[in-house]
Order: C-alpha cells, then sequence, then structure tokens
C-alpha cells in the first residue's frame, strides 16, 4: 500500500512539474503575534512624515495591493517615479523593486519609509514616534520582550506581515492541482500563453518575478520619463528599460500596468506585450483568450485582514 502511494505522489509530482506554473502553497509558516503587529505597522500613518501616507495608501491591500494611481504620491502630495506594484506574494520575488536593488523583503522595507518621495522618514524619527505611543510600547514589550523599540524590530514585524501576504487557490492554481476545470476559452487562453511564448519570461510560482527582461526585446520602448530601470543599479546601458518581470498574479485587480503605468486595461497590456516583447500583433480574439486565462490567476486573500 505504501509503496502504491509513493509511486502514486511520484506522479502528481511529475505532473506538476511538467507546468511551468506552480502553485502557491495554501499554507505558510509565520509568527502570527508579529504579523499582526506589522499589519498595524502597514496600516499606520505615523510612518510617515507628515503623517497623511502609509503602505496601504499605495498598496491598497483590500484590491490587489497595488495603486490605481498612474504613479504613486506620497508625503504632501510628492510624485513617485514609477508604478506601484503588489505587495501579494512579493516574498516569491527573486529580488524586490522594478529594479531588483533591494535582495530580498527585509531590505526593501527600509526604502519606502526613508524615500523623501514616499513616506520620508529616517530610523531615528521612526523609533522615536513609536516609543511615545504606549499602545506600540507595550506591543513590542510583549512580542520582542524589550523596553524601547528599535528600527530593526519595525522592519522585523512588517516583514513577517508580508510573509502571510500570499494569495493560494486561484482558479488556475486549484485546476493544477486537478480539483477544477477551466471553461474552454480559459484553456485555450492558457494554451495561447505558452504558444506565444509569455510562458518564456512568466512562468514559476509568480509567473514572473524570477528574471530581468527588457521592455522591448523586439521594438524599442520609448517613454517621456527616465525611470528607475536595471541600468540604474549596474551603471550599464545595455540594461536600459530591463526591469524585473512582473508577477501576474492577481493581475486582473492590479491595473494600470507596467512600469510607467501607461496601459488601463488588460486587454492593452497584452497586446502591447506581444508586440513589444515577442514581435507579434496576436489577433484581439486571442488577446482576450489570454486576458480571460490571466484573470483566472486571482487567489483568495489571506485570512489575517480580516481580524
Ligand atoms: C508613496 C507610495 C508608497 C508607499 C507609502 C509604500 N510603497 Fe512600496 N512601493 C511603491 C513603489 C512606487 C514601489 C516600486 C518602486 C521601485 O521599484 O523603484 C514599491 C515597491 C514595494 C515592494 C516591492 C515589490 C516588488 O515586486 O518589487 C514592496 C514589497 C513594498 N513596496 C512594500 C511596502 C511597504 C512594506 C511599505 C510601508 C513600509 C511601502 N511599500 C510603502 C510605493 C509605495
Ligand atoms: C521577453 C520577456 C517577456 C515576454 C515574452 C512577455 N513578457 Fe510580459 N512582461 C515582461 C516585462 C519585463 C514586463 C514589465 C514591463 C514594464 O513594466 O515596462 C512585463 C509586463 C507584463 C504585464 C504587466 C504587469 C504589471 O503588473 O504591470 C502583463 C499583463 C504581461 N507582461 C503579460 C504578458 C503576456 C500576456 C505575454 C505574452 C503575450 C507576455 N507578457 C510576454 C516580460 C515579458
Amino acid at each position: 500500500m505504501l509503496k502504491y502511494l509513493f509511486f502514486l505522489s511520484f506522479f502528481y509530482d511529475l505532473c506538476i512539474a511538467s507546468e511551468p506554473i506552480s502553485p502557491i502553497p495554501q499554507t505558510v509558516e509565520y509568527d502570527k503575534a508579529k504579523a499582526l503587529l506589522g499589519k498595524k505597522l502597514f496600516f499606520d500613518t505615523a510612518l510617515s512624515r507628515d503623517n497623511t501616507v502609509c503602505c496601504n495608501s499605495c498598496h491598497v491591500l483590500r484590491e490587489g495591493g497595488a495603486d490605481e494611481n498612474q504613479v504613486s504620491v506620497g508625503v504632501e502630495g510628492r510624485k513617485g517615479n514609477i508604478q506601484s506594484p503588489t505587495v501579494y506574494n512579493a516574498r516569491y520575488n527573486f529580488k524586490q523593486f522594478w529594479n531588483g536593488r533591494a535582495r530580498n523583503l527585509k531590505e526593501q522595507a527600509s526604502g519606502p519609509m526613508n524615500n523623501p518621495h514616499e513616506q520620508d522618514m529616517n530610523p531615528q524619527l521612526i523609533e522615536k514616534r513609536l516609543n511615545a505611543s504606549k499602545i506600540y510600547r507595550n506591543l513590542f514589550k510583549k512580542i520582542y520582550h524589550t523596553t524601547r523599540i528599535s528600527y530593526n524590530e519595525v522592519i522585523n514585524a512588517i516583514v513577517e506581515f508580508e510573509k502571510i501576504l500570499i494569495t493560494p487557490n486561484a482558479k488556475f492554481d486549484r485546476y493544477l492541482r486537478g480539483e477544477v476545470k477551466l471553461s474552454q476559452q480559459e484553456e485555450k487562453g492558457y494554451a495561447l500563453f505558452k504558444q506565444y511564448g509569455c510562458i518564456t519570461c512568466h512562468n514559476g510560482i509568480n509567473i514572473g518575478g524570477n528574471s530581468f527582461q527588457k521592455m522591448g526585446t523586439f521594438f524599442p520602448y520609448k517613454t517621456k520619463a527616465d525611470y528607475p530601470d536595471r541600468a540604474k543599479v549596474t551603471g550599464l546601458k545595455r540594461y536600459k528599460n530591463v526591469f524585473k518581470v512582473p508577477t501576474l498574479r492577481n493581475i486582473a485587480l492590479t491595473s494600470p500596468y507596467f512600469h510607467d503605468g501607461s496601459a488601463k486595461t488588460l486587454l492593452q497590456a497584452v497586446q502591447r506585450m506581444s508586440h513589444f516583447n515577442l514581435g507579434v500583433e496576436i489577433p484581439k480574439k486571442d488577446a482576450k483568450d489570454i486576458v480571460a486565462f490571466l484573470k483566472t490567476l486571482t487567489g483568495v486573500k489571506p485570512k489575517i485582514l480580516d481580524k
């Protein structure tokens, strides 16, 4: 019997492994008390200089974890220089930020708080503000056993919260696990996604998030502004317009699209991708089928948000 089960699981692994996209795990390890504290910080405008902006202002969790503005607006209405990506499933990205300048969530988390266009704070000011609050002092004392809140613990709690910001059980993941069927159009869309070659850049658990690629591999992509691309990190010209391939998970909820927020609808995004990155003008019908497939990538939000 055991042998039989082993064989079954072997074939199951083989089937799943043969798909270029893998489902998001249904549970992950995390520290609940720290994550709840991180959640409180994520929604707290006290982490911005003029008390107007929090992480959730630009990463709206009740929607897709991104921002409906073309570029995000930080403290004192200061405009940022790039579209806000989603924080959902960010833990599965191989690097953080569009140009991958942060190696992980811990490195990333300091970014917005210290960015003059975003929250415009610094570690000392954050510590001062939080230590002035009796509620936070008590919470940190209970969880981190310290009498004085330090910046490192603030980052630690936020990262713990981000770890649980995963969206498993999308229709597509359930299809991969053999639990549901896709509609005919969705299935066709997935086949086209593979046939046209979208899958070469958008694959793995995040259907993206695991490589740097050029926006405009076939036709040069012109933008009006100077964006923080991979060239800014490497200092090399050939990395102009190279970005981390964004995740396509929950993509139906994160319009507008692209680093410059230039595509308002998914259909536009798919058509532009085919043109710039595959060098083909695909028929509208095919683009619509691909959109139907992309809509199956919307997952279930974590329960921690209900509390
Ligand atoms: C004013 C808007 C704004 C605020 C506030 C903000 N972010 Fe962001 N966030 C952005 C933008 C824009 C980017 C992309 C910047 C880039 O790639 O150069 C980003 C990137 C990220 C990423 C990387 C995602 C990826 O795919 O690379 C994570 C994670 C993230 N933010 C989490 C947070 C957290 C946590 C906070 C609060 C401490 C926060 N953000 C506050 C706008 C904001
Ligand atoms: C050569 C690699 C490559 C190929 C092939 C490719 N993409 Fe992309 N995709 C990218 C990169 C890089 C970006 C980010 C571009 C930018 O923001 O300027 C992106 C962005 C997107 C976005 C917007 C995501 C967001 O959050 O803004 C969608 C949707 C998308 N691709 C779908 C597709 C589809 C559908 C196909 C096939 C028709 C495809 N891609 C083919 C690399 C690729």
